[in-house]
């Protein structure tokens, strides 16, 4: 009984069944319509992938990392490009559209497919609601630009603008001037006072980011070559404009600003990860259009390749650009670095040229992600794991209408109400794994026999012998280079509580108190962070007489937030062990390895709101998709 449970829910399907009902959908005339060749491929990928990142997130990841959060952008790289391989050998095997979703099918089977697509769905949901938010603020930045003032309870979620409102409350009531509190916290503050209040709510909410939400949605709803010139022209436009900011920064690059080249350590550099990946996430999202492409086996992974070493170019040079022209402390909270850098040093034109362009680059990074989402639900959909309507091609446009408009909803009222840092963690944590298990899928799919080969075939190198020593060279590194902070972490030795977490908390008497010094509590948070050694800032807090053993944390308490970096030792162990026994593919196994690690550097909070949604994926399989599934009533015929 209990196998039988078990062998239902890792059902698989085989290649070949895939591929023949492929085949059948052509011939019935009910296929998507085939308008995709190599190079629109690429503009796909580099549609989907430079926007948010690079024109807002990339501020504040320089600002912890300095100039060497190139780093980070080469490691993330070469972790996209591995997953990229896997991504192709899946594509070239089996060309449909529902991406990892379809992979993971044939390899796993049902259940884990299942998480998968769900996890999917997070990325692309959850990545665009955090792009429509980013593009909200851009779009409203620029109408103030040329003095059109749209209200600013329209443009807000409800959560920023209550926290600020009692930021700013609490500095007022502490007799900070308004004059004197930082502008974000008091555009929250009049977003909060001025919203009309219905039935004791107030109506606060983001209604540029449902705006572009709905419409891509009716773009795409339209057609996938209509969505094709649109992405190919946004493009055109955003790359030309990032060309623009590399040759005119170029002349105003100070290397001393380079010096030093990792100012808070790997510590520091390790603090953008979520933000620097996010930059990248988007290359999977061209295989979904695998249906609608000419030749998807030879284009699809060259198109996302391309676009990989496109990006990764223009990320690492545009880093080097303003952390040269600015020091990097100078981008503390910048959520547009671009066009603020430029501001800075008195080119204002072309700092509004660039807020325009990125309006562009993000409008495009939607586009794409509304196109993928649908492909993937109408597959799932297709196996029954969803309702049937969720694959329903309109007959005149030929793209899957009910999903697109579903797509539409899901996304676009959540941008009206969430807060984006939550958003842009949980989509990278999601994204990473649905990475790791494409990763993992090649390498059990090489372990099997019995599959068709696909024209693509990743390189093979030994990780059995190649995994051991890589991992062994950059542990040594890594405890050559910061010899204390590894005794630390093993030791588990108390540890301050960063400031910036500090001051939040503080009550209006404990921010009086340590308002010595001449630092009054409104400068007080810069002035805290500015403290670079643990016991300067001890000393700061004996001296305003505040309990320290508050902040500090130790034990139970932080070794919670150490379990993920834990478990990714534990995994490393793992796979070395398991690679030398099976004799894996490197390349897959990097991949594997380095999105693991990369979601294990990723808060503790970020992996339970991983959790919950993983949960309520699970609900929703047990209940509905499991009885539903084609493959049961398959094995229910077979029987
Ligand atoms: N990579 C995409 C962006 O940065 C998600 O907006």
């Amino acid at each position: 009984m209990r196998t039988s449970f078990l062998q239902q829910l890792f059902r698989k399907k085989s290649v070949s069944e895939i591929l023949a009902e492929l085949t059948e959908k052509e011939s019935s005339g009910l296929q998507l319509k085939r308008h995709l060749g190599q190079k629109d491929l690429t503009a796909l990928g580099i549609a989907a992938i430079v926007g948010a990142g690079i024109f807002s997130t990339i501020g504040q990841a320089s600002y912890e990392g300095g100039p060497a959060v190139i780093f980070l952008f080469i490691f993330s790289a070469v972790a996209c490009s591995f997953t990229a391989f896997a991504y192709a050998e899946f594509a070239s095997m089996i060309p449909v559209s529902g991406s990892a979703y379809s992979y993971s099918y044939v390899a796993f089977g049902e259940i884990v497919a299942w998480i998968i697509g769900w996890s999917l769905i997070m990325e692309y949901a959850v990545g665009n609601i955090t792009v429509a938010i980013s593009w909200s603020d851009y779009f409203t930045g620029f109408l103030e630009q040329i003095n059109i003032h749209f209200p600013r309870w329209l443009s807000m979620d409800y959560s920023s603008a209550s926290a600020a409102y009692n930021e700013a409350i609490k500095l007022m009531d502490s007799g900070v001037d308004i004059s004197a509190i930082n502008t974000s916290v008091m555009e929250g503050f009049e977003a909060y006072s001025n919203a009309p209040v219905i039935a004791s709510m107030r109506i606060i909410m983001d209604l540029p980011a449902f705006g572009i939400v709905f419409l891509v949605t009716v773009l795409v709803y339209r057609g996938v070559k209509e969505s094709k010139n649109a992405s190919n022209a946004m493009v055109v436009v955003k790359l030309a404009i990032i060309l623009m900011i590399l040759a005119v920064g170029f002349f105003y690059v100070d290397t001393d600003n380079w010096s030093p080249f990792a100012p808070n350590g790997m510590g520091g550099v390790l603090k953008g990860v979520s933000a620097v990946f996010f930059a990248y996430i988007g290359f999977d999202a061209i295989s979904t259009t695998a249906e609608e492409c000419k030749n998807p086996q030879r284009d699809l992974p060259r198109g996302m390749m391309w676009a990989i070493i496109i990006c990764t170019i223009l990320y690492i040079l545009i880093a080097l650009v303003l952390t040269g022209i600015l020091n990097y402390t100078e981008y503390k909270n910048v959520g547009d670095p671009l066009a603020y850098v430029f501001e800075r040093i008195g080119l204002k034109r072309l700092s509004g040229i660039i807020a325009v362009s990125a309006i562009v680059a993000m409008a495009s990074v939607i586009l794409v992600f509304q196109l993928g989402q649908p492909r993937i639900w109408m597959s799932m959909s297709r196996d029954g794991l969803l309702p049937r309507r969720f694959a329903k091609i309109h007959p005149k446009f030929k793209t899957p209408s009910f999903s697109t408009i579903i797509t539409g909803i899901v996304v676009g009222v959540p941008a009206l109400f969430l807060d984006l840092s939550f958003v842009t963690d949980l989509c990278s944590i999601g994204t990473l794994f649905a990475f790791s298990c494409v990763c993992a899928g090649v390498l059990v799919l090489n372990q099997r026999k019995d599959l068709p080969k696909g024209r693509f075939k990743i390189p093979y190198l030994n990780a059995g012998i190649y995994l051991p020593l890589i991992l062994i060279a950059a542990s040594v590194i890594i405890f050559v280079t910061y010899p204390e902070d590894v005794k630390d972490f093993v030791l588990n030795k108390p540890q301050l509580v960063k400031p910036s977490e500090l001051v939040p908390d503080l009550t209006r008497e404990e921010i009086q108190n340590l308002s010595f010094n001449n630092y009054d509590s409104e400068n007080l948070l810069t002035y805290l962070e500015q403290i670079k050694s643990d016991d300067q800032y001890k000393q700061i807090l004996q001296e305003g007489d505040i309990p320290l053993e508050k902040y500090i944390l130790s034990g139970w308490d932080l070794f919670k937030l150490k379990i993920p970096m834990w478990t990714f030792i534990i995994f490393a162990l793992f796979m070395i062990v398991l690679s030398v026994i099976r004799k894996f593919s490197l390349i897959p196994t990097l991949g594997l390895v380095s999105c693991f690690y990369m979601m294990c550097e990723l808060h503790v909070s970020n992996w339970i709101g991983f959790g919950i949604w993983l949960i309520i994926g699970l609900i929703i399989y047990f209940t509905y998709s499991r009885k539903n599934s084609k493959l049961r009533s398959v094995s229910k015929t077979n029987a």
